[in-house]
């Protein structure tokens, strides 16, 4: 079977590379095996290609935080899940065309629900809603500021918040994204900028924003937190940029201004395993209906790993890029 193999971290198209490697044979009792139909590249996989993610295993190492699979073998303790079944799989190493994971970390999918969208069910939906549960006691009509918003993210939360009666202000470094982005219920979009916290006070007619969520770092992490209220939070969550964020001294001193941070795992680890499954089924139900989703730029054949990692890290793409390891989609 093939798999994608980083024998050294560096630049991701130089470094990986599609290998033949021997099947994952059968299921332990409390294993299943499933197909991988489809996988995103995300940010996080770049950074865990080039060797600057926080996880960093021994070399070759295969990349992968998510994919949808069908499952073809299930060993006899597992019940939640038969044959056939569509899961998510809450373990890595996915950049391949078959993985044996524990039962508990396969997650079914209802039938029925689009491939291209399941493929990226398992980060960034429930990153997006428990940003917004997770940190500030928000209610309808309150505001939340974010930068990167037409990403995947992005868009997912401007659509939860929307379902909640939460306002959005949308920071985004492309004008002509506006229209896009108020289709999915954004009700303001600006371009980042030097002056951003007074276009956005004069947009907003300087109602208090109680929760910030930025993923650039650097001196855009400061230009959200200028934007939010006295007392408010800012979650830093992601950092495209690749710079620590800066952020004038005078928000915490004269502002109280909270700054804190996401990463998924630790979420999800504060919940027990029926609330996973729990966020996932109803997110998952979500995307079936059509509610959710995130657009999708280029699907590309696994042995083409190279051209999709350097099309995956061109800016200005028009969603994500999607590999299809058994040519399912
Ligand atoms: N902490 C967590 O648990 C967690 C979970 C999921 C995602 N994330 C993070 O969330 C962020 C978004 O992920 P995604 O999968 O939604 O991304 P995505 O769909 O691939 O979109 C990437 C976004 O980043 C923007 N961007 C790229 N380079 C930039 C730069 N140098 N300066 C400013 N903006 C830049 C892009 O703008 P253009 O379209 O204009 O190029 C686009 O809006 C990433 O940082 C990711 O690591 C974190």
């Amino acid at each position: 079977m093939k798999q994608v193999l980083l024998d050294r971290y560096g630049t991701p198209w130089d470094v990986a590379r599609c290998a033949e490697v021997p099947d994952v044979g059968d299921p332990d009792p409390d294993e299943v095996v499933f197909d991988v139909l489809a996988f995103p590249i995300n940010p996080a996989d770049m950074g865990f290609c080039k060797g600057t993610y926080r996880l960093k295993p021994p070399l070759p190492a295969t990349p992968g935080a998510e994919c949808v699979g069908r499952v073809v073998a299930v060993g006899a303790g597992v019940k939640h899940v038969k044959t056939g079944d569509l899961v998510i799989n809450l373990q890595r190493e996915n950049w391949t065309q078959r993985r044996r994971v524990k039962g508990d970390d396969a997650i079914p999918l209802p039938a029925g629900i689009d491939l291209r969208q399941a493929a990226m069910v398992r980060i960034n939906p429930p990153t997006a809603q428990l940003m917004l549960s997770d940190f500030v006691d928000l209610k309808a009509g309150d505001w939340v500021i974010q930068n990167v918003a037409n990403s995947a993210v992005g868009r997912l939360l401007i659509v939860l918040a929307g379902q909640r009666g939460l306002r959005t202000v949308n920071v985004v470094r492309r004008a002509d994204l506006a229209g896009e982005l108020q289709g999915l219920g954004a009700d303001i979009v600006v371009v980042d900028g030097d002056d951003l916290a007074s276009r956005v006070a004069k947009a907003t007619g300087g109602d208090a924003i109680r929760l910030g969520v930025e993923a650039i770092g650097g001196a855009a992490t400061g230009r959200i937190v200028d934007c939010v209220a006295t007392d408010a939070t800012v979650v830093h969550y992601g950092s495209m940029s690749g710079e620590d964020p800066r952020i004038g001294r005078s928000n915490f001193i004269y502002r109280g201004v909270r700054v804190t941070g996401f990463m998924l795992g630790r979420f999800l680890a504060k919940r027990s395993p029926e609330q996973i499954r729990a966020i996932y089924a109803g997110l998952a139900g979500q995307v079936l209906a059509g509610k959710l989703s995130a657009p999708v730029d280029t699907v590309y054949p696994i042995d083409k790993i190279k051209e999709a990692l350097a099309h995956a890290d061109k800016g200005g793409r028009n969603g994500k890029i999607l590999v299809s390891p058994n040519s399912a989609i």
